[in-house]
């Protein structure tokens, strides 16, 4: 079974149509690096799987599950799906590692020693080990971003979706957390990620997807859309942000 199914997605605001038909399917250790012009439609793809936007028509499946029927528990749908975006969102009163622990222990009811070990190993892992007690402001962008990731996979979510988490950074801090998610596709993750880093796409995605006008035009592994495109907007696309 998928970890994900995007079904014939349809999403508008008021008259203007953002989603126009999106077909997409995620297996299990699948990662997927949406690209695409801005207003293509990539944050509103995975805002609607996160059920942050309602879709107007289609269907998501995770895990097999319905989750755009509309009698569906969102907190319960989202309660599996970890997400990140460009903003840190940290809660700035709260230490890093409880700001990590937080969802496990107050959504997924988790004993609040054993979060805390779990939330500390992983901090460690990812370079985090002596920042439990500080408070956000006292991180670098590229530690905060990692605090956010550490905390959006201490649940173990059966998905992760990431969008654009490095372009509110400095430059010199954006290799820090794209290392992470290197790391993640090591684990196993499950991943869906929109990026302007075209470079890291290349190097981590199983498959690269790129929208336009919101729809899915062309999608491959990244060899192919890098550098074999097949439709004229994936060409002109990859000349913009590629010579610059
Ligand atoms: N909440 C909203 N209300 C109205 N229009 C919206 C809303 N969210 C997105 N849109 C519109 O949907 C279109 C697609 O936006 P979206 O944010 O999905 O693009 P994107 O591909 O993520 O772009 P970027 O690369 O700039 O992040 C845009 O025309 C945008 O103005
Ligand atoms: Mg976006």
């Amino acid at each position: 079974m998928s970890v994900l199914e995007v079904r014939d997605v349809w999403k508008s605001f008021g008259d203007n149509t953002v989603l126009k038909g999106v077909d997409l399917t995620l297996d299990e250790h699948d990662v997927v690096v949406l690209i695409g012009a801005s207003g293509s439609g990539k944050s509103t793809l995975l805002r609607t799987i996160n059920l942050i936007e309602r879709i107007d028509d289609g269907q998501l499946l995770l895990s097999g599950d319905d989750i755009s029927d509309p009698a569906v528990d969102m907190d319960k749908v989202r309660a599996r799906i970890g997400v990140v975006f460009q903003q840190f969102n940290l809660f700035p009163h709260m230490r890093v590692i409880d700001n990590v622990t937080l969802a496990a222990r107050k959504v997924h009811g988790e004993n609040a020693a054993t979060a805390r070990e779990r939330g500390a190993a992983l901090l460690e892992q990812f370079g985090l080990g002596d920042k439990l007690s500080d408070y956000p402001d006292r991180l670098s962008g590229g530690q905060q971003q990692r605090v956010a990731i550490v905390r959006a996979i201490l649940t173990n979510p059966e998905l992760l979706l990431l969008d654009e988490i490095t372009s509110a950074l400095d430059p010199m801090l954006v290799g820090e957390v794209l290392d992470l998610v290197r790391g993640l596709k090591e684990q196993g993750s499950t991943i869906l990620m929109a990026t302007h880093e075209m470079a890291f796409a290349r190097s981590v995605a199983d498959r690269v997807v790129f929208m336009h006008g919101g729809r899915i035009l062309e999608a491959g592994p990244p060899e192919q859309i890098f550098d074999a495109p097949q439709q004229p907007e994936t060409r002109e696309f990859l000349a913009r942000v590629t010579h610059h």
